[in-house]
């Protein structure tokens, strides 16, 4: 938004696109933008397909009169990532509320009531042209509009909009009813708000009276005084200082006649002002260092100059303080936030993708999943004579992660195929087998093919699929998205753990109507709503882990033994050390340790073994005993508190066997043992990778590789 800062539409356009370029790290499969026409009820909006370079074609190939200067304007942009519709220039942001694009809209996040919004509004003849669920915060905007002839503040609009959705948003709406005005809201996805202003800002937070009054922000030069609606005891020198805290008493419920300015100069007129809204620093870094960063619940609402802060709803406790925050870092780190890499980064986002993976699907209260894009198939599934889940890479462990839950929840024979091998075998198939699909990127050459071989053959075919609108998402019946978001980093993380939970959040689906199952499933709801915080805990392992690390550095090979659940833990595990650090690393079921892997094992090979506590116990302490025995000395990734991992160490001093929990004072004492959290057996896995996909990092990283990068490899493979 400019506020008195005079710019070519040339200049605003660019604007917008650069901040588009600079979130393209963060993956995208179209954008769009739309500024002011020259008219005051109409919008230019362009958007399209691909990078945004493909929306910077079209603008020069539409009519728009670049040279016109305004000294007000709203211009919105987006990049897309899709989630729900594939990728095409109708489902690009922003999406318009009708014909003639009164309410524009961006939208990050999932509207999960999108389909009863979608069926109410239709009902009231809003006609949809996109499948996407943020076009129906759009219509909803026109709708709320309508039924108050217009009579409504644009705040007060927005509230009334944003009490109907529920799901995930961080969206900008711009409106023909509204001309100079943005508003802005958030709701588990980031937004911010940056500001340069022609002075330099002084006060470093503002006070929000809740619910409804607001703002904040004043430059350094401005007097007490020239601002009669603050009160506040005015300092000796008649200047803010910048410690001192803005009080904006409740003065006025209808904005929309207040007096209030965020920015007013000496004479009493607003004070030329950019603002900048985005849900990423990236994009805003290059144009100003001074931020606010807003919190779940809060709307944005610019107009005359000023940024008003309100709240969705009043709430008691709520910190009323927004800072003003001045940024330190280049567009390079703030890409990365304050990890060097991708794949950190990625790892450490873990508790939040996996909530967006269940968000609007878990019932924790109910104890029920509902997956919309299986609804219609889940009986036929329920049918099948077999399932067989199909994937290459660590989209494979998953499936291998999952496969004994759907065994036990189902009853139904499970196998689990590489795809290659399976394409390899051209094994029999029948129109009575479900095939569940699982990729990352969901453009998978091997996948592909298999799929094409399953489909032929008239099986039911089910997609696992991050990327929307990818060739597998396409292809298949049906499916479900795991809303991982983008990954960059060539080694799978958080798509893994998405995986994992989505191939639960189907064999929860499919034993929904088993009496049987019912403690067992509650019980593994139970533990899922426990998940992400847990998995928070075993992140603070990280010191731990690149200690640890250093130590291994230059061994040039590793064994990682799991059973059960825990065998898609070392073959994963292995694969993250491998992939990333060149250490020969192999994942081992530690049943068939005594079958050829035991010759390997001496003082000096490094040995983790995942004896994290389950069913398998007793025989998992058998594999380390048999381990022990030849002097192999394991890393363990154990169960907080758990039993004794080693035997003498759980003897107390009178020989007596302590059963109930290990004492550090034995055995035991000597072994490097990462302990985490405990959960219920078919979640552990969820945990138990996270120690070595950071372990895997850190060996990368010591060993002077890029774990973003490693040789020979490619995020997705589309050749056979
Ligand atoms: C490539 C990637 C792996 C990925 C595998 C399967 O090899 O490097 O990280 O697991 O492909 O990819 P998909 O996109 O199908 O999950």
């Amino acid at each position: 938004v400019n506020y008195l800062v005079e710019k070519s539409r040339g200049e605003i356009v660019d604007t917008l696109l650069t901040g588009l370029d600079r979130l393209e790290y963060r993956g995208y499969d179209s954008s769009g933008f739309a500024v002011d026409a020259d008219k005051v009820n109409v919008n230019y909006i362009i958007k399209q397909v691909g990078k945004v370079s493909e929306v910077r074609k079209l603008v020069q190939a539409a009519n728009m009169d670049m040279s016109k200067r305004f000294s007000i304007h709203v211009g919105i942009a987006h990049n897309r990532w899709a989630t729900h519709g594939q990728p095409s220039q109708i489902n690009a942001h922003p999406q318009r509320s009708d014909r003639s694009a009164e309410f524009l809209v961006v939208h990050n996040g999932n509207i999960t009531n999108y389909r009863e919004l979608k069926s109410l509004l239709e009902s009231k003849g809003y006609l949809f042209e996109s499948e996407t669920d943020s076009e129906c915060i759009a219509k909803l905007a026109k709708y709320v509009y309508d039924t108050h002839n217009g009579q409504i503040d644009f705040t007060e609009l927005l509230k009334l909009v944003l009490l109907e959705i529920e799901g995930s948003y961080g969206i900008l709406i711009k409106s023909t009813h509204y001309p100079g005005e943005v508003i802005a809201a958030r709701n588990g996805s980031p937004l911010l708000v940056g500001i340069k202003s022609e002075r330099k800002l002084k006060v470093d937070f503002v006070d929000v009276e809740f619910p409804d009054i607001t703002v904040e922000a004043v430059p350094d030069d401005m007097s007490t005084q020239l601002h009669p609606r603050l009160s506040f005891p005015p300092p000796a020198n008649g200047l803010l200082d910048t410690a001192s805290s803005l009080m904006v008493p409740g003065l006025h419920n209808d904005l929309r006649h207040s007096q209030s300015r965020a920015f007013i100069s000496d004479d009493g007129m607003p004070i030329p002002t950019e603002f900048f809204l985005a849900s990423d620093l990236a994009a805003v870094v290059e144009q100003t260092k001074k931020v606010i960063f807003l919190e779940d619940d809060d709307i944005a609402h610019i107009y005359d100059g000023g940024l008003h802060i309100h709240r969705v709803r009043r709430e008691e406790g709520m910190s009323s303080i927004r800072s003003i925050q001045t940024i330190e870092m280049e567009l390079q780190q703030i890409r990365k936030g304050s990890f060097d890499h991708f794949m950190l980064k990625e790892i450490f986002e873990q508790p939040e993708s996996i909530i967006n993976t269940m968000r609007g699907r878990v019932n924790f209260q109910n104890k029920t999943v509902k997956l919309g894009g299986l609804s219609n198939y889940i009986s036929a599934i329920r049918r099948s004579r077999r399932i067989v889940m199909i994937a290459c890479g660590t989209s494979y462990h998953s499936c291998l992660a999952t496969r004994d839950l759907f065994e036990e929840l189902t009853d139904i024979p499970i196998s689990v195929e590489i795809a290659s091998y399976f394409l390899d075998r051209r094994p029999p198939l029948f129109r009575d087998d479900t095939c569940i699909f699982v990729s990352q990127s969901g453009e998978t050459m091997d996948t592909i093919f298999a799929l094409k071989y399953c489909i032929e053959r008239g099986a039911m075919c089910v997609g696992v699929v991050n990327g929307v609108g990818s060739a597998i998402s396409r292809q298949t019946l049906c499916g479900v998205h795991i809303n991982a978001g983008p990954e960059i980093g060539v080694a799978s993380t958080k798509a893994y753990t998405s995986q994992y939970i989505t191939l639960v959040m189907i064999a929860l689906s499919l034993s929904e109507d088993r009496l049987s199952k019912q403690t067992r499933r509650n019980e593994i709801i139970d533990g899922l709503a426990k998940i992400s915080a847990q998995l928070e805990e075993v992140l603070k392992l990280n010191d731990k882990i690149q200690a640890v690390a250093e130590t291994l550095v230059d061994k040039p090979k590793m064994l990682i033994l799991g059973r059960g659940y825990q065998y898609a833990t070392a073959l994963e595990g292995a694969l993250k050390i491998k992939e990333i650090s060149y250490i020969l690393a192999e994942g081992i079921l530690t049943g068939e340790l005594k079958h050829g892997p035991l010759a390997l094992v001496d003082e000096d090979i490094p040995i983790i073994m995942v004896a994290t506590k389950d069913k398998l116990f007793d025989k998992i302490i058998n594999g380390i005993g048999q381990v022990t025995a030849r002097s192999g000395k394991p890393i363990f990734i154990a169960s907080q508190n758990g039993p004794a991992l080693i035997e003498g160490s759980n003897k107390k001093e009178n020989g007596v066997t302590e059963t109930a929990a290990a004492d550090y004072n034995g055995a035991e004492k000597s072994y490097v043992k990462f302990e985490v959290p405990e959960t219920v057996d078919c979640l552990q896995g969820l945990l138990n990778i996270v120690i070595l996909q950071i372990l895997g990092y850190w060996l990368a990283v010591k060993k002077g590789y890029n774990p973003d990068h490693p040789r020979n490899l490619a995020k997705a493979v589309t050749t056979e």
